[in-house]
């Protein structure tokens, strides 16, 4: 395993799409394996793989000790709203409001190939709908909003 480098939003490289995982080789559980090591080391929540440099429809989640991967994922759920503050790894020390659904169901694969389903709400589902928008090279600097009243 090793710790990847994180791809700055100064670099355009951050706006490309990435493409969807075919194969779920040793080559993709490497990358996995990378990926959690460099989330870990920087103690991050979400992590995609554009971020570590590589354009494959991959992130990862580590929320109060739940990890979680997820390969070629489509939100095929939304609803309700909710406005929290979010961070980037690749855009250090900047926190804004972004609204988001506040419940999304998401299909994706995990390593070997199985599909799963998952319905998560609050900040699981926050996180969701970052990551899986740097798949697509959006960043929540592109969707900042102004804070919720009696917030601020
Ligand atoms: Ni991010």
């Amino acid at each position: 395993m090793a710790i990847r480098e994180i791809v700055p939003y100064t670099d355009k490289f951050i706006r490309k799409q990435s493409k969807p995982v075919s194969v779920f080789d040793d080559k993709l559980a490497e990358l996995l394996d990378d990926m959690w090591e460099t989330l870990l080391s920087v103690n991050g929540a979400g992590l995609s793989a554009v971020q570590v440099g590589v354009l494959k429809r991959v992130f990862i989640l580590n929320i109060n000790n739940m990890r979680i991967e997820f390969v070629n994922p489509t939100i095929i759920k939304k609803s309700g709203e909710q406005c929290k503050e979010e961070g980037c790894l690749s855009v250090a020390g900047q926190y804004n409001y972004v609204k988001r659904p506040q419940c999304v169901t998401v299909v994706a694969y995990d390593r070997f190939g199985n599909k799963f389903t998952l319905t998560c709400e609050d900040w699981t589902a926050v996180c969701v709908c970052h990551e899986c928008d740097h798949l697509d090279g959006i960043l929540f600097i592109d969707k900042i909003c102004e804070p919720p009243k009696g917030e601020r």
